[in-house]
């Protein structure tokens, strides 16, 4: 059984990693599995939302009832975020987006130069957008925007840092390095801040049940 008190709402998530190419063979990425995001899409679902889930490439199934549409690079998840942003009540980005990729892509494989003193190479790489603090920066006062943020230390400072600078309603701050939370855990550990004050310490529990957590924050700070 699940409350419905999402019905009529539009909720935009974002999940999994995104891959930056080098050449035909090779990219730059990070350790997402899409295990959180899939939680959220899927519990939004379930609660009655009409939800869209912008994913980076997982391996998992996109939960039934959920539109998902696939992307690769920061580039395409922009795209992919502003193409439907304008339709969204509720907006969350769970992904891990790559924060720089190759200045330029190779059209062909890179070959080692065959000279055996030569075993160093340098990869030039350049930012890539803010997703998130370019949607802060133009959302309209009816959406509520969710970020989070993954951190190996100083979890608040850098989490409060992120949801002023980014301009959201709300962050998810999470410890990733560590067994049991974060990246690809079945679990996690999650402190949610809100813009208005509100500070809310989740327990360690299934990503599911994070993401029902998350859910019912948000629902309360919109009704
Ligand atoms: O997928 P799982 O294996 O289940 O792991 C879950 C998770 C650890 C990926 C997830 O819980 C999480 O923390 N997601 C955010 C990862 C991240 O990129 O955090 P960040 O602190 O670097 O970024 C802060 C926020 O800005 C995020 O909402 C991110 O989507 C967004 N961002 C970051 C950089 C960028 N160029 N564009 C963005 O939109």
């Amino acid at each position: 059984f699940y409350k419905n008190d999402l019905k009529g709402k539009t909720v935009l998530v974002s999940a999994g990693p995104t891959v930056e190419p080098l050449d035909p063979v090779r990219f730059i990425s990070n350790h997402s599995s899409g295990k959180m995001g899939y939680a959220i899409a899927g519990a939004a679902e379930k609660r009655g939302a009409k939800v869209i889930l912008v994913s980076g490439p997982v391996s998992l199934d996109p939960p039934v009832g959920v539109a998902c549409v696939p992307v690769g690079s920061c580039d395409q998840m922009y795209d992919a975020m502003f193409d439907h942003l304008d339709q969204a009540d509720i907006i969350i980005k769970v992904a891990a987006v790559g924060d720089f990729k190759p200045v330029s892509v190779n059209a062909h494989k890179i070959k080692k130069t065959g000279d055996q003193d030569q075993d160093h190479m340098t990869l030039e790489l350049i930012q890539n957008k803010d997703i998130l603090k370019a949607i802060g920066l133009k959302k309209r006062k009816d959406q509520y925007l969710v970020g989070f943020a993954a951190e190996t230390r100083d979890l608040e400072t850098y989490a409060v840092g992120k949801m002023e600078k980014k301009h959201l309603d709300m962050i998810a701050a999470n410890i990733v390095g560590k067994s049991g939370s974060g990246f690809k855990a079945d679990t996690n550990k999650v402190k949610l801040f809100t813009r208005d004050g509100h500070v809310t310490d989740l327990p360690l529990m299934t990503k599911e049940k994070v993401a029902h957590a998350i859910l019912d924050a948000v629902v309360q700070a919109i009704s």
